[in-house]
């Protein structure tokens, strides 16, 4: 068979093997010509590590300079008959390989991070792989849904205004359209629920789960992923049920920094820019935005994509010193920030319609990204290969 996209909504549900190998030999060309990490971390655990910025993470601190071992925890789909499995499963594949032939140890966890299971699993692996510990622990899971501990119940986040109803558009890729939609107020429950997901709890307990299996080595440091954006965007992030959760990331950051001052080390929030992920496309309404951004960043020789943005912030803002604003918090969203960027993004963004979005937004640029996210329109790669559900099964991650 050959593997062709196949797009619902927002929402990939096929990915394109070649395409993913080269897309991680792209990113792997970049972090190694850019400049060098230094004194960066060798023994790194990343959670949530197969996609976006964990991904990212993973190539840029070992292709980058710092040359470091990774284990990598994910949740992702592998081959079946039901269809080729996710994008994160082959970027698993196909990093182990590159990191494994580069001389790096790269070890894939496929499970819910949330389960006591892949927890000792990981602690079991810090002490195979890594010599029983480790320097630096990336937190950038993005889901929806929690398990409560101890329950068969989940936590589900709502991303949603708080306070007021908000009216806005989001893009569909399936057919390449524009919808508007109307979201009402998130209730008290979803705000609490969205916190519990996609706040700092979780982060927290997995530090303190390696903290008391001793597998935290002097000077480690910890880095979790938050967004604050223009005021543009507000109402449906900043303001909103996602903010909340980044707020309570923030003030984890602080609790986890007087833990890791026992170790001479830290934890830091960073805050990044706005970027195509698999998972930064549910957010409804946010889209336009995304439009404007890109198409003014570009404009002004200024866009990143994932691997950009963590090249940077290891080589520049974490190592060798981290460098924070007056919340202590690590900023690589300085460059949307901009007050030239946001300049074009406010003039642009009023303007934005049905009509007009592909013309006046980047939804090219943005549609591309999210295929190559799947492995799709990436040069180089022959889309014509045909491939048997055997021969991808036996890639093993
Ligand atoms: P992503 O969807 O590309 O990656 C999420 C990762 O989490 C994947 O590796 C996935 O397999 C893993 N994962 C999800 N649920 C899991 C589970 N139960 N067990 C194990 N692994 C699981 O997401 P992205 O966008 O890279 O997000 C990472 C962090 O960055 C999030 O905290 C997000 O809020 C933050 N962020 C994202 C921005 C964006 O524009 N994409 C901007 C600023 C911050």
């Amino acid at each position: 068979m050959k593997i062709e996209p196949i797009i619902k909504g927002v929402v990939a549900r096929s990915a394109h093997p070649a395409g993913c190998e080269q897309a991680i030999k792209n990113q792997i060309k970049y972090v190694s010509r850019s400049k060098a990490i230094t004194q960066g971390p060798k023994r790194v655990l990343i959670l949530g590590g197969s996609s976006g910025f964990g991904l990212a993470s993973r190539i840029a601190l070992t292709f980058g300079g710092a040359k470091a071992d990774t284990i990598a925890v994910s949740f992702e789909r592998g081959p079946s008959e039901k269809g080729v499995g996710s994008a994160g499963w082959y970027n698993n594949i196909y990093f182990k390989q590159q990191a494994e032939k580069a001389g790096s140890k790269a070890v894939n966890i496929i499970g819910d991070a949330f389960s006591d299971k892949v927890r000792q699993q990981v602690i079991d692996t810090i002490q195979q792989e890594l010599n029983g510990k480790v320097d630096l622990i990336v937190y950038s899971l993005a889901t929806g849904v929690r398990p409560k501990p101890n329950s068969d119940e989940m936590w589900h986040s709502a991303i949603k205004p708080i306070g007021e109803p908000l009216k806005g558009a989001s893009i569909n890729f399936e057919h390449d359209s524009w919808i508007e939609s109307e979201l009402p107020p998130a209730t008290e429950k979803e705000i609490i629920d969205t916190q519990k997901v996609m706040g700092g709890e979780d982060w927290e307990s997995w530090v303190d789960f390696l903290i008391n299996h001793d597998a935290i080595a002097p000077q480690c440091q910890t880095i979790a992923f938050s967004y604050i954006g223009p005021e543009c965007t507000h109402a449906i992030y900043h303001q909103g049920t996602l903010g909340r959760a980044k707020v309570d990331l923030h003030q984890t950051s602080h609790a986890l920094n007087l833990k890791l001052a026992a170790f001479d080390g830290g934890a830091y929030a960073s805050v990044c820019k706005a970027l195509v992920t698999k998972a930064s496309v549910f957010i409804p309404t946010f889209s336009p935005y995304v439009l404007a951004l890109y198409k003014s960043m570009k404009d002004q020789g200024l866009h990143e994509t994932c691997i950009e943005q963590m090249q940077r912030l290891f080589n520049s803002k974490l190592y060798p010193t981290p460098i924070v604003d007056g919340e202590r918090l690590i900023r690589v969203d300085d460059w949307e920030l901009k007050d030239s960027v946001q300049q074009q993004v406010a003039e642009i963004l009023p303007m934005l319609n049905e009509a007009n979005f592909k013309q006046l937004g980047d939804y090219q640029g943005v549609k591309t990204e999210f295929m190559q996210l799947n492995g799709f329109n990436i040069d180089g790669v022959d889309y014509d290969q045909e491939y048997s559900l055997e021969t991808l099964k036996s890639l093993i991650p």
